[in-house]
């Protein structure tokens, strides 16, 4: 009988943090002294936050819309954290810009970003889709038990050593770079109420000029629907990562497998109980207390 990997269980604490388990121990140390290029673009968000629409997006800017581009580009990957695939990224080609995604907290970001060097896009959603998506992932992909039940979830996810990090600290602490040059600080909710609008943004912040019919291919080829059809029944391909440590299985790869699940703001509505969302708002109200941060997060939109 043919010997599956093991899938990932459990999390991982390193300096105090707690990891998803494919992380691994010299990641936090190794990924500060990552050599950024001038065109890297790093797409950096709290998990399921649009990482990979936005990912997808840039990925069409640089490429003009050209899918028969992107396409060269291969899988998104997993983040540069995951098995220590920046390690993987040195070797990426240098014809092209380097569009890379990671969840990091922002002291371990790779230091020379800090020196102005790549660009940053950080994507914020706001904190309650992001809990009830953030547990749809981590149901589906079962690797970590004590946050399979949505009331287990939730109070962890309020918690500062949840893995992966606080929403809050994450998102506050990015938020404070926002005005920076090589940074770029946008909202899920903004591109989902204006995507256009976004993909300008984008495409000005990259310094990428294009015509409004090449905008429009790019916004046609990152909505909901056209993402779906090529992001369902996919796990990210393992084969990118080469003999990287740790290479096994992320979940049971019969699974059928989408980040595409509704693409909505909003939904927290149909998960929260009334007293889940008003213990969250008191203790948003006191973590988001004097941050401007809170005029940016839409908890829902006319759209
Ligand atoms: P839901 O689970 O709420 O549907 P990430 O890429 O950071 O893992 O984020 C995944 C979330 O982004 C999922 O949210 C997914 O549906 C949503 N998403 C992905 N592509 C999208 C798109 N083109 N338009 C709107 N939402 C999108």
């Amino acid at each position: 009988m043919e010997d599956k990997p093991a899938p990932f269980k459990g999390d991982k604490v390193i300096n105090g943090f707690r990891w998803p388990p494919m992380v691994c121990d010299d990641m936090p140390e190794e990924l500060r002294k990552f050599k950024v290029r001038d065109d890297d673009v790093f797409i950096v968000t709290y998990p399921k936050s649009g990482t990979n629409w936005t990912t997808e997006i840039l990925k069409n800017i640089v490429c003009g819309g050209d899918l028969e581009k992107v396409k060269e580009y291969g899988d998104h990957g997993p983040p540069l954290e995951y098995f220590n695939f920046f390690k993987k990224c040195d070797s990426f080609p240098t014809d092209k810009p380097r569009v890379m995604m990671t969840h990091v907290p922002v002291d371990i970001l790779p230091k020379e970003v800090f020196e102005g060097k790549g660009k940053v896009v950080y994507v914020g959603r706001n904190p309650k889709d992001t809990a009830v998506s953030f547990w749809h992932f981590i149901k589906e992909r079962r690797f970590l038990e004590e946050y399979e039940k949505w009331e287990n979830f939730l109070a962890a996810y309020l918690k500062p050593d949840m893995m992966c990090g606080s929403w809050f600290d994450i998102n506050l602490k990015y938020y404070e770079h926002r005005d920076a040059k090589n940074f770029l600080f946008l909202t899920y909710e903004g591109m989902k109420l204006d995507h256009k609008g976004c993909v300008i943004q984008l495409c000005d912040f990259v310094s990428r000029h294009l015509t409004n019919e090449q905008v429009d291919l790019i916004v046609n080829n990152t909505t909901f629907s056209n993402m779906k059809s090529k992001f369902t029944g996919k796990l990210p391909d393992m084969k990118q990562l080469g003999n990287l440590p740790k290479l096994t299985a992320m979940g049971d790869p019969n699974q059928k497998f989408s980040i595409m699940r509704k693409g909505v703001v909003g939904d927290w509505k149909t998960q929260f109980t009334v007293a889940q969302n008003e213990l969250f708002d008191e203790i948003y109200n006191e973590k988001m207390k004097g941050s401007s941060l809170r005029r940016r997060v839409l908890f829902e939109i006319d759209a």
